[in-house]
């Protein structure tokens, strides 16, 4: 008899179903990493609603980093984030923002725990492998520019 492992999820009591934009930034589709990611997110247990290869290009850029925009680090990260192909995807579930957020690490991913995405596999602020939604305002506005059309 082949054993079956439950995929069905029983809601429990105040955890909130959430929807977060993700991003496998350029770093990551250049090394093969791509399935590595997914991967991670799929076994903690979240689902993929969306997904999608595109390339940023500079407007999106701007637009998604608004808040960074004039920062020092700023012209770097837009070269490096419209440098190649991404990928972009809708990924939902319980507390699924920060759910995420714990499983792609700190941001510096020499400062990053090992066993998150940057603690294993990044040692740059900035070619840190993954993006993620850090709240459901961040969110909402996310999913708005990657998946409106
Ligand atoms: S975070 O994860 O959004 O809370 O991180 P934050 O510190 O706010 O940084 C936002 C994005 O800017 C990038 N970043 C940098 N790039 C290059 N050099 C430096 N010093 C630097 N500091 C921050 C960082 O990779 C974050 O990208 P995202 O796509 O938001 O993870």
């Amino acid at each position: 008899m082949t054993a079956t492992y439950p995929t069905v999820a029983f809601e429990e009591f105040s955890v909130a179903q959430q929807r977060t934009l993700v991003l496998i930034k350029p770093d990551a589709v250049r090394r093969g990493l791509v399935g590595e990611v997914l991967a991670r997110l799929e076994r903690k247990g979240l689902r993929i609603d969306q997904l999608r290869l595109r390339t940023m290009d500079a407007a999106l850029s701007d637009a998604h980093y608004a808040e960074h925009v004039g920062r020092e680090y700023y012209e770097g990260l837009k070269a490096f984030m419209t440098s190649g192909p991404l990928v972009s995807l809708v990924a939902s579930g319980d507390e699924a923002i920060p759910v995420v957020r714990k499983l792609a690490g700190a941001t510096d991913g020499r400062k990053a725990e090992p066993g998150t995405i940057r603690g294993d596999f990044s040692v740059s602020n900035q070619q840190n492998l993954i993006h993620a939604s850090d709240s459901e305002e961040s969110a909402k506005r996310e999913i708005d520019l990657w998946f409106a059309s």
